[in-house]
């Protein structure tokens, strides 16, 4: 068999090539992270001063750079939230979660925000695809963290600044948010989901309101929660970019449940949800 090596086979496919401009757009989201508050036109300026490796570098490197300026810049939590509500039915929760802060982003700052194909967030709607899974407002907020610290050396941030999010979603009485010209207006009952998923969220919000889960009014409240989810994640990056995230940690509960059975331990549970909105010992726990 002819010695070929892996890396033959990619260039005479062209692969590389292409790879190396997807690494192009990389690197210039890894320095722009750093630097939440560097303008597009100072990013362009740094890029110039590089030295371009090979005819390919030079030819996609400063558009690259220009157009893959993902960094986060403080937004005002009140705009977006009117934002996220009025948008809510061109798309539902994930949809006005994600593009209210996205098109304020598009608004102040241009491209690449303008060119987000925001339209593929209505994939979290009703959990994802009418599944009930985790909630768009949820989803919605993690893709916007997810966007702004997407290296391979944020996790850390990128899980600290979500469960900002997991964990107010969970324990806060929602929603609360009240917009300027109600699209139907009566009195939305506050309730604490103690879950994130869609079902059990607004599930427990039904029963509490007396309406029906098909109705006007659950889409209603899901609207404002969106709202609120908006605001939400715009304080959080807000204060992230001003150099003071909030650490927020787990119930002492689940610190508890985690010790027994996370991977220090027993080994058998993985994930940080409430535990009790599942599992329920009446009297004595095994
Ligand atoms: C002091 C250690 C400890 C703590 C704290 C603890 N567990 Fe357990 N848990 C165990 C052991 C031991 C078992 C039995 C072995 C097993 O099934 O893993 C068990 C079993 C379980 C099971 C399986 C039950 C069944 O019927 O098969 C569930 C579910 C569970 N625990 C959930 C929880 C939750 C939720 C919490 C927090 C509210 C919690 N545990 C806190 C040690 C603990
Ligand atoms: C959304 C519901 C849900 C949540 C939240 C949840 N669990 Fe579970 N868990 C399940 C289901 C469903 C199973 C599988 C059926 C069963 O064993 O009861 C399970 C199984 C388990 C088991 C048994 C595993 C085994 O090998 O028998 C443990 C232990 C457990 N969960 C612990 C936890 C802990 C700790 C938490 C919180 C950090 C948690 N669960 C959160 C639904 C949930």
């Amino acid at each position: 068999m002819p010695n070929v090596s892996r890396r033959d086979v990619l260039a005479s496919l062209g692969i590389l090539g292409s790879s190396a401009l997807l690494a192009g757009c990389g690197r210039s989201r890894a320095s722009s992270q750093d630097a939440t508050t560097t303008s597009v036109g100072q990013s362009r300026r740094t890029a110039g001063e590089d030295t371009a490796a090979s005819p390919v570098d030079a030819a996609v490197r400063p558009s690259a750079v220009a157009s893959c300026d993902w960094a986060y810049r403080p937004l005002d939590p009140a705009a977006v939230g009117q934002l996220a509500y009025d948008i809510y039915p061109q798309g539902s929760c994930m949809y006005s979660v994600f593009g209210s802060v996205v098109m304020q982003l598009a608004d102040g700052v241009g491209e690449p925000f303008r060119s987000f194909p925001i339209d593929m967030m209505r994939f979290g709607a009703t959990g994802i695809g009418g599944w009930g899974s985790v909630c768009g407002v949820v989803n919605g907020c993690s893709a916007l963290i997810g966007l702004f610290h997407s290296g391979e050396g944020a996790r850390e941030k990128r899980e600290e600044l979500i469960a900002n999010i997991c964990l107010w979603y969970e324990s806060e009485a929602l929603p609360s948010f009240q917009p300027e010209k109600p699209a139907l207006d009566f009195e939305v009952a506050a309730t604490i989901s103690n879950s994130v998923l869609c079902h059990v969220s607004s599930g427990t919000w039904c029963k509490a309101a007396g309406c029906d889960p098909f109705g006007i009014e659950r889409r209603e409240r899901c609207r404002r929660l969106s709202a609120q989810g908006a605001m939400k994640v715009v304080q959080v990056l807000n204060d992230d970019a001003n150099g003071q995230p909030e650490f927020v940690d787990f119930s002492p509960q689940v610190h508890s449940c985690i010790e027994c059975h996370g991977k220090d331990n027993l080994r058998d549970s993985i994930g940080t949800m409430n535990c009790t909105s599942c599992h329920q010992f009446d009297t004595k726990h095994p």
